[in-house]
């Protein structure tokens, strides 16, 4: 018996809500098959469009860290084979790791008869996530499961929220050739907040999300603004801001760094002015010497 599922690439943060928010992409991500083996324990068979990279090592790959999570939790011995292949680009700040596990724990739980509820499976995702990058967050992984924009309210006890998605919101996401770790991008930031910044990243996360419910795009662009994360973030990504400015010239509501980057997501009011915004960041880059990937 085998069971294939997909997940979406997510975008997280989503500038002013680090670690808090995140989005799922239509378009992209990575697939998953399971099947079940007749004795105990998990083996990854293979990994597909990672160019050899990715561990097979069970304590280590992302696909099965999260199954073994959620056999942990039910307390089972069943045996596994995970067969992945990936979609996403590794280190890009797409949520490469969390489309793994997401989709092996949805096949997985398939398999077995679908003993979780789907939002349930989310803690299991997460000990993927800290394997991946040392960091159990789950902006990446919520969206990813659920779809759509999520807000996680609280992670002790987690509290995950599904926003609304205005229509006709686009994101249009923009590569750039080097890959970052997300353990690496954490490791620029600081511990600490001042009150001022606090005071502003506060107002833009509850602009974006009231902008998200009334449908107000300009809101949404003008709240696209971190002072926590993306000044020191920004400095490893080259073109940045120049890139920033060039897309809202272009038409994009605004620009940010999508998860940990190197990615940078642009939202805009309906599809129309991606093909803009991909020339104008293009520009930006080719007068930099560093090749861009657009989606
Ligand atoms: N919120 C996480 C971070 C997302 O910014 O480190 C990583 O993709």
């Amino acid at each position: 018996k085998s069971v294939k599922a997909f997940a979406p690439a997510t975008v997280a943060n989503v500038s002013c809500g680090f670690d808090i928010l995140g989005f799922a992409i239509d378009a992209m991500g990575d697939e998953v098959e399971v099947r079940l083996k007749d004795e105990p324990g998990l083996v990854v068979v293979s990994i597909e469009g990672d160019e050899g990279r990715l561990p097979y090592e069970v304590e280590k790959n992302t696909c099965a860290v999260a199954i073994q999570a959620m056999l942990d939790e039910m307390d089972s011995q069943v045996g596994m084979e995970i067969y992945l292949k990936k979609g996403l680009p590794l280190g890009s700040g797409m949520g490469s790791s969390a489309a793994s596990a997401v989709a092996a724990l949805v096949a997985a739980n398939r398999l077995l008869g679908e003993p979780f509820e789907k939002k349930n499976l989310l803690p299991f995702a997460m000990a993927a996530e800290k394997v991946a990058c040392g960091a159990g967050h789950a902006d990446n992984v919520a969206p990813s499961l659920l779809g759509g924009f999520v807000l996680i309210r609280d992670y002790h006890p987690l509290d995950v929220i599904k926003l609304h998605v205005p229509h006709g919101l686009h994101c249009t996401l923009l590569h750039p050739h080097f890959e970052l770790k997300t353990s690496d991008s954490r490791s620029v930031l600081r511990d600490n907040v001042s009150l001022k910044h606090s005071t502003i990243q506060s107002g833009n996360v509850a602009g974006l999300v009231t902008g998200l419910f009334q449908e107000d795009f300009e809101l949404i662009g003008r709240s696209l603004r971190d002072v926590i994360a993306e000044p020191y973030r920004a400095t490893l990504i080259p073109g940045f801001y120049e890139t920033k400015e060039a897309v809202k010239g272009a038409g994009a509501l605004g620009m940010g760094i999508s998860g940990s980057g190197p990615t940078m997501f642009t939202l805009s009011k309906g599809e129309e002015k991606s093909q803009a915004i991909i020339n104008a960041a293009q520009q930006v880059y080719d007068s930099i010497g560093l090749g861009v990937d657009s989606y």
